[in-house]
């Protein structure tokens, strides 16, 4: 059976950890192998998104059997790139939740066949968290305390990351998540899916000023609201189609997708400096795709200076789904002991614990 308890390694004291993590959540399969939580060997990544694409979001039954399909090549892929053997592997994380409950279950039980196989330990991770252990990985300098910014197509979350791994909520969205927002307007705009990368790059030839749309700050200091946001655009398409039976033109689309973008990030950073300004904490992380948006990297970067705040962005890759993040958190879980039996179930409801 796979080891409970601290870290052990079969290969011997002093010898570097090396996890392999598994990333099934969403339209990603992705396998990770990293180093003592830092240093990453390989990242393979197969995406069942042209499967989704024509209809325009994700398939939930589609999404898991593509896992299926794919979860072992992926793996072999990962393993090539580190070349590595399965045997040199120390532990198995798998990402636990929150996601596609039939998505996060193929991930996990393969996870369980690999750890039990390899009689090593198995390690659930949030992925939430681990969209926030990216920042720590891309820069060996940022550790907890941090206001930690969630921004994904499932999430948007603000909290406070302390040490050991532990999570304070502050607020979340109470409706739509802002990654999905941008999905929306880019699928109501013809920009196809998933939306978010192209309204970043349609965003550069539009005029954000010459459509402004509302900022919905909900009554909760925290808590986000990007429905209305989404219900604006709308409105805003309808009457500017009005006579226009052509349909939008291209410098009118780049316009509303910069009017959007705008309003979207105003919100994220405004929150986002409030959150520090409240806690006394003074140096911010954002994760998840949506943290790869250059408008929004570049806002709460500038924000962040004029405020004496330390802001941490991963790399691109590292903002959207992969399973490098996976493996690096399960690192600093795996020396705390927080390892799980084989019995252990995905929880696609998983909120930061
Ligand atoms: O974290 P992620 O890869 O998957 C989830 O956990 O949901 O986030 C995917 C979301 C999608 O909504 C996608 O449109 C958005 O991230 N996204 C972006 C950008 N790149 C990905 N949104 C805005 N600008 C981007 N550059
Ligand atoms: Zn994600």
């Amino acid at each position: 059976m796979p080891k409970d308890g601290a870290a052990s390694t079969d290969r011997g004291a002093g010898n570097p950890i090396r996890i392999l993590g598994i990333e099934t959540s969403c339209d990603e399969t992705a396998v990770g192998i990293v180093e003592d939580g830092r240093r990453i060997l390989s990242n393979a990544v197969a995406s069942s998104l042209p499967l989704h694409a024509p209809y325009g979001g994700v398939i939930p039954e589609i999404a898991a059997r593509a896992h299926v399909e794919t979860i072992w090549d992926v793996t072999t892929q990962a393993l090539a790139e580190a070349h590595l053997s399965p045997a040199d592997l120390d532990a198995v994380a798998v990402t636990q939740g929150p996601g596609l409950p039939g998505a996060l279950l193929t991930g996990l039980s393969f996870a369980k066949g690999l750890a039990l196989s390899l009689d090593r330990p198995l390690i659930p991770v949030d992925h939430l968290a681990a969209h926030l252990y990216a920042g720590e990985m891309s820069d060996e300098s940022v550790q907890p305390p941090y206001v930690g910014l969630v921004v994904s197509g499932g999430h948007t979350v603000l909290c406070v990351a302390h040490p050991d791994c532990r999570f304070e909520l502050l607020g979340e969205t109470k409706d739509d998540a802002v990654g999905e927002a941008f999905d929306k307007v880019a699928k109501l705009l013809g920009l196809g899916y998933p939306g978010g990368p192209a309204i970043d790059r349609v965003s550069d030839e539009g005029r954000a000023a010459s459509v402004v749309l509302p900022r919905s700050h909900s009554k909760q200091p925290f808590d986000f609201s990007f429905s209305g946001l989404k219900t604006a655009v709308v409105q805003y398409v309808r009457k500017v189609s009005e006579g226009q039976p052509q349909g939008l033109q291209a410098q009118q689309v780049a316009d509303i997708a910069a009017g959007f973008q705008e309003a979207a990030v105003d919100v994220l950073v405004t929150k986002t400096l409030r959150a520090a300004q409240r806690t006394g904490v003074r140096r911010v992380v954002a994760g998840g795709g949506v943290a790869a948006n250059r408008r929004l990297r570049a806002r709460l970067s500038e924000a962040g200076a004029a405020n004496k705040l330390q802001v941490v962005f991963p790399p691109p890759a590292l903002c959207v789904d992969n399973g490098a993040m996976i493996a690096g958190l399960a690192y600093p879980l795996l020396q705390r002991g927080r390892v799980a039996p084989l019995s252990i179930a995905s929880d696609p409801n998983l909120c930061l614990v």
